[in-house]
């Protein structure tokens, strides 16, 4: 198949994700079924797309006949084997865990053509176990969207191990076609690209909530005027068992240094999970946090997180799982909340500098996924 002989995309799962991902295809032009295990998530998924149309028609982003016209292409549907039969490409945001991926994959598989790409959204999960659920490892691909999906730029598009490359240059120019930024992952390895450079901020923000000092205010003090929203509180309001759970999954997968800390695993045992109970590192009840500035620690200051992403960085580009420093840059840009990517800041601030910082947390922490590496110690990265 080649890319201009898609013309249907079925989307598995109307959830968060899929109804974002729905409205990209619609809004690029394509026919798109969104599919889910009972009518009512259907219902909730259409009601999610037609409010994402409605957003873009009002800001003069899409023309009313557009919008119209995407909605006419939307088919709201439970049958799986109606929505699959004639899809080309065919794109899973069930929920992350691998037995339901594999077994959605098998269905897929089952009952969709032979020719369609089978595409998985999940955040972590190992495409190339995801693919071993179907008869077609060639034509399954990572096709990671960022939340929220209508808005975020970042698809990271990864290989299995029997992935064709026809599959990903088919997703790469799909991807481009909804106007957002590919790009390929090259090694099917724990996190992918973003994920897995900012999974040791986390595991520092475990650790330092263990020590109890400095104080979740104190730190995020020291971070908040130059970010849109401190580490603390952002992790509060994704949710605690959101970032438990990728803790946890990278302890599994990739070190046994990222297990939660005991302060993270009493925060989930007692449900304070953040935004969303109403009280997690902070309260909530009264909506968002008051961090008091004047409380800022001096021990931290946002080189050390930006030297934990550059250091983790030179791993993803040593280990081959990003070709190149400008496409790490790339996907960290655009999946994020920063204009630049770990490397341009790096370069711009000094390898130095970061060096120091990362010195600093090796020592204090003396875990093997804060020591500098070689590429980090040389320093001489260009972009
Ligand atoms: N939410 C995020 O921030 C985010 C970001 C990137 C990737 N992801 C990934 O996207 C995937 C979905 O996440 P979400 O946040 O949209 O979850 P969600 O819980 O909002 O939606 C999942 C949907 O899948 C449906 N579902 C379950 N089994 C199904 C099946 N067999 N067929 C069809 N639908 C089925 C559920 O009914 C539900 O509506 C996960 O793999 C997640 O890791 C999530």
């Amino acid at each position: 198949m080649k890319f201009e002989d898609v013309k249907k995309i079925t989307m598995i799962g109307a959830g968060a994700m899929g109804n974002g991902i729905a409205t990209c295809g619609l809004m690029a032009g394509y026919t798109v079924a969104l599919r889910d295990v009972e009518q009512r998530f259907v219902d909730n998924g259409v009601a999610g797309v037609k409010s994402s149309l409605a957003k873009f028609k009002e800001k003069g982003k899409i023309t009313p006949e557009a919008h119209d016209a995407a909605l006419a292409r939307l088919i709201p549907i439970v049958d799986l084997k109606e929505a699959v039969k004639d899809a080309d490409f065919i794109i899973e945001a069930v929920p992350e865990k691998l037995e339901i991926k594999q077994s959605v994959m098998a269905e897929l598989d089952k009952y969709s053509p032979k020719h369609a790409i089978l595409a998985s959204n999940t955040s972590n999960i190992s495409i190339t176990e995801i693919a071993k659920a179907t008869s077609r490892p060639d034509k399954v691909i990572g096709y990671h969207f960022f939340n929220p999906a209508v808005l975020m730029k970042l698809v990271e598009i990864t290989k299995g191990a029997k992935t064709s490359d026809e599959a990903v240059q088919i997703g790469y120019e799909l991807a481009k076609k909804m106007k957002k930024v590919p790009v390929i992952v090259h090694k099917d390895s724990p996190g992918f690209i973003f994920n897995r450079v900012n999974e040791p901020s986390t595991l520092l923000l475990s650790l330092i909530l263990q020590d109890g000092h400095p104080t979740p205010e104190e730190f995020d003090a020291a971070m908040k005027p130059l970010m849109p929203m401190a580490p603390f509180e952002l992790m509060d309001y994704v949710g605690i068992d959101i970032a438990y759970h990728s803790l946890d999954y990278f302890a599994k997968v990739l070190s046994p240094e990222y297990k939660p800390s005991a302060a993270m695993d009493a925060l989930l045992k007692a449900g304070t999970l953040g935004k969303k109970t109403g009280k997690g590192i902070y309260d909530w009840s009264a909506g968002r946090p008051t961090i008091d500035l004047s409380k800022a620690t001096k021990e931290y200051d946002i080189n050390h997180l930006i030297a934990l992403q550059v250091n983790e960085a030179t791993k993803v580009l040593d280990e081959g799982v990003a070709e190149s420093v400008a496409e790490i840059d790339l996907a960290m840009a655009n999946g994020g909340g920063s204009p630049f990517g770990p490397f341009a800041l790096a370069q711009s601030i000094g390898y130095n500098i970061l060096l120091e910082r990362l010195e600093n947390l090796y020592k204090k922490f003396k875990l093997e996924v804060f020591k500098p590496t070689e590429l980090m110690k040389k320093g001489d990265i260009k972009v």
